[in-house]
């Protein structure tokens, strides 16, 4: 096995357009400044070994390492993969994408292999299956190309990167409710199958706002993609999947100098993103109101964090 073998990816963001792209819709989203680094040891394997603990009886962190070990050509039964992370698991952030395709890259490093980004997002989108059933694939081209893009489902995806004028300020800010990305895209579901007119209405606008959005972003015209992710944020309610605890969050970063804001993700008590010309203060103000944040600023290829 060649040495080192390492391998890092990045989490992500949803800009504009959850939950609509898993209808075929356009989505924009950033890959994240902070992410994930694996690397590959010898072992009795496949084992997978987290500084974030992972529950006893979970068979899917082996599982990925045996089938990302298989494809690059490596004896899944001698790897060990060993795994540090800066992303909190389960906040909407894309950890499994960003894990699926950190152990790809260090296990084909360790293959003496490298992959090109259309194989990235194809076996990532695989792997990233292990842990989300059958999720749109935003989080594994995120975590495969690192910077801001639209995505279009399908087999494969359309993944087109979109640069921005300027780094887009934002402040991530954590909802305190347990969510569940499932049981909203599931929920949905089942509105949409009730009344597919209003819904797939609902989705147009959706649609409208996201390319308003990007053309927005690629000018770095921030007023305009802030009035943008309001709007979103205003169908992704009509669409029900928001909560109050989310609507109230939005509305603290509004009040709290926010150019726009809006849930991103799953939704239903999830993490908010608001853009901000000054996200310090932004930030600073809702942690007094007792928030967890997070600053970023994506696209432009200068993604970085504080
Ligand atoms: O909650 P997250 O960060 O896993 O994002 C889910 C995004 C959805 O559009 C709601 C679902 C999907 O598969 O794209």
């Amino acid at each position: 096995m060649r040495r080192p073998a390492r391998g890092h990816a990045g989490g992500k963001i949803i800009l504009l357009g959850e939950h609509v792209v898993v209808y075929g819709r356009p989505a924009i989203a950033a890959g994240l400044p902070i992410g994930l680094e694996a690397v590959v040891e010898d072992g009795a394997g496949p084992a997978l070994v987290s500084d974030h603990p992972l529950p006893p009886d979970d068979a899917r962190p082996a599982r990925l390492v045996a089938e990302a070990a298989a494809i690059v050509g490596l004896d899944p039964s001698r790897v060990v993969v060993r795994v540090r992370s800066e992303l909190p698991a389960g906040r909407g952030l894309g950890s499994s994408a960003a894990l699926a395709v950190a152990t790809l890259r260090a296990l084909s490093a360790a293959a003496g292999r490298t992959l090109d980004t259309a194989e990235e997002l194809a076996v990532g989108r695989r792997l990233e299956a292990i842990f989300h059933g059958t999720p749109s694939g935003i989080d594994p081209a995120a975590a495969a190309l690192g910077t801001c893009f639209r995505f279009v489902r399908g087999d494969p995806p359309v993944v087109t990167p979109l640069r921005t004028a300027r780094a887009l300020p934002l402040v991530v800010a954590f909802g305190s409710q347990a969510r569940s990305t499932g049981a909203a895209v599931g929920g949905l579901r089942e509105r949409w199958e009730h009344d597919r007119a209003r819904h797939e209405a609902l989705f147009d606008d959706v649609t409208a706002v996201v390319e308003r959005g990007a053309a927005a972003a690629a000018v770095g015209d921030l007023a305009a993609l802030g009035r943008a992710f309001d709007d979103n944020q205003t169908l992704l309610a009509a669409l029900g999947v928001s909560s109050p605890s989310t609507d109230a969050l939005v509305a603290a970063a509004r009040s709290a100098g926010a150019l726009g804001a809006k849930l991103t993700g799953g939704g239903a008590g999830g993490a908010v993103i608001a853009l901000a010309d000054d996200p310090e203060t932004v930030a600073a103000m809702l942690r007094r109101g007792g928030v967890e944040t997070l600053i970023v600023r994506v696209g432009s290829g200068t993604e970085e964090r504080s």
